[in-house]
């Protein structure tokens, strides 16, 4: 039985099996067992005077062991039952002097250097069942409004972004200059981008769809944001236009989020307590008045600031960090684009709240995103967190076919890379929104946690794919 039953339901007095690992052992009496289902250990307590010698010795930190006992009140503090153990089976051993993970505070940069231990620390053990909630939630909110999860391919032959940030995807001999209509696909492929184009391909037919998978970017950036390996959610909309897909942006989040609250408690109470002393380390400007529970409630209950990029410039452009030269980037004129440091200052100095930025210079943005009458600006949008910075981007999609052909063009991508999405616009084409959502950066917000590789189970990122 899993001890997150047990304890959901304690059934005192009865025989049960536990399965689970060691995570201490103290006084030659009490082993703390976890078994990944809950955060909390079940205590159980051996008769050490009649166990054998040799098998008591077995019984060290990160051993595997299945226990046999009565499930009783506990005598102690700390724990309400406990398992008197009639019998234990030593499943797996765990040598004292070799195993890493003994029960004391690891660095967070050591546990990533073993990523495949983690999995059994407190800590990592509370990010991954909240990975798995905040999953559980995502899928769970567009069945119920309606979407259909829709699998875009990871292997393509187009790049959806136009960033140019893609790996390659090749069977061709290391070190050969063959053609790439030699390679298996018989052209030049890449692993996928972003699932945007091929997803709206899918709602010009069943109207709304989502995707959720890995996505892929070989961007140099070896930041606390960024992944070469990530997760994103995209969904796509026909019949929305930019207003109907914020407004869908800002309830998915607030309902995923609010899923987390009403079902991670314990995960969260303890992430939540180490959020708080991560920040006491920190210097007090970068410090979060919140705590983590306050933070996620803030954001399932208030509006998000909405403002379009003209307004967030002037914020900008007249702002002290602005004016005292204090950005990295100053801000000088219409046209440039945002960096982190004025996200982030908008966000967590200026309005104090998640901001949706709209209406963003159209040479800034990608290439399908539909042009505003103003023939400069696009209707694109971007959702930025507290302490995160961009976690959704999307837009309303460039629907008119003239206009998307000589986009195309204008940037230079050849047509007959994407002949099949321009044809979307020539048969039975309409308005259309969509966005994406980075679901590690959902999961870091989540979760607390300060870098990006701690939320994955086995971050990829630029020289470093181990496990
Ligand atoms: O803003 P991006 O590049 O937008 C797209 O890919 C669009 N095709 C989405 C759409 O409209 N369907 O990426 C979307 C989100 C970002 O807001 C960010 O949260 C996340 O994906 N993201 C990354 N997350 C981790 N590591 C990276 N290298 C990321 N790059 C983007
Ligand atoms: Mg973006």
């Amino acid at each position: 039985m899993s001890i997150s039953k047990i304890l959901q339901e304690p059934t005192l007095g009865s025989i049960i099996t536990v399965k689970g690992w060691i995570r201490s052992f103290r006084s030659n009496k009490f082993i703390a067992i976890n078994d990944g289902s809950c955060l909390a250990n079940l205590q159980c307590v051996v008769d050490f005077e009649n166990e054998d010698e040799n098998e008591l010795k077995r019984i060290t930190t990160g051993a595997c062991v299945a226990v046999t006992g009565v499930l009783t009140e506990s005598q102690g503090k700390g724990q309400s039952v406990e398992i008197i153990v009639q019998s234990f089976d030593i499943l797996g051993d765990a040598p004292v002097e070799e195993y890493p993970l003994q029960p004391k505070k690891h660095s967070l940069e050591f546990l990533r250097e073993i990523a495949h231990l983690r999995p059994r620390s407190k800590t990592f053990g509370a990010v991954f069942r909240i990975r798995h909630a905040l999953s559980f939630a995502i899928h769970d909110y567009f069945n119920k409004e309606g979407f259909f999860n829709w699998h875009s391919p990871i292997i393509t032959g187009s790049d959806a972004e136009g960033a140019g940030e893609m790996f390659r995807v090749t069977t061709l001999p290391h070190g050969t200059d063959q053609e790439s209509s030699k390679d298996f696909f018989g052209k030049e492929t890449h692993l996928t981008v972003s699932g945007q184009l091929e997803g709206e391909l899918g709602a010009m037919g069943l109207g709304k769809i989502y995707t959720f998978g890995p996505t892929f970017r070989a961007e140099n950036s070896n930041t606390t944001r960024h992944l070469a390996e990530f997760w994103m959610i995209e969904p796509e909309m026909a019949f929305y236009d930019l207003e109907m897909n914020i407004d869908l942006a800002e309830d998915f989040l607030k309902r995923t989020i609010k899923y987390v609250l009403d079902n991670c408690r314990a995960d969260l109470e303890f992430l939540d307590k180490r959020f708080m002393d991560e920040q006491k380390t920190k210097p007090q400007n970068e410090r979060s008045e919140q705590g983590l529970i306050e933070k996620l409630e803030f954001v399932v209950s208030n509006d998000f600031v909405r403002l379009s990029y003209n307004e967030a410039i002037e914020i900008l452009r007249n702002c002290k960090p602005n004016k005292k030269k204090k950005f990295k980037y100053l801000i000088n004129e219409w046209g440039a684009d945002l960096q982190s440091e004025h996200e982030r200052y908008l966000v967590e100095k200026h309005f104090k709240a998640p901001v949706v930025l709209f209406d963003y210079p159209a040479n800034i943005k990608a290439f399908y995103m539909r042009l505003n009458e103003d023939e400069k600006t696009v209707r694109a949008m971007d959702i930025l967190f507290p302490g995160i910075g961009e976690i959704v981007g999307g837009s309303q999609r460039e629907e008119r076919y003239d206009v998307l052909k000589q986009k195309v063009t204008d940037v230079g991508i050849p047509e007959e890379e994407l002949w099949w999405y321009l044809e979307t616009r020539k048969f039975g084409t309409c308005v259309h929104s969509g966005f994406g959502l980075g679901f590690e950066r959902l999961v870091l917000f989540a979760t607390g946690m300060g870098n990006i590789r701690d939320v994955i189970p086995f971050p990829r990122a630029p020289k470093s794919a181990n496990f």
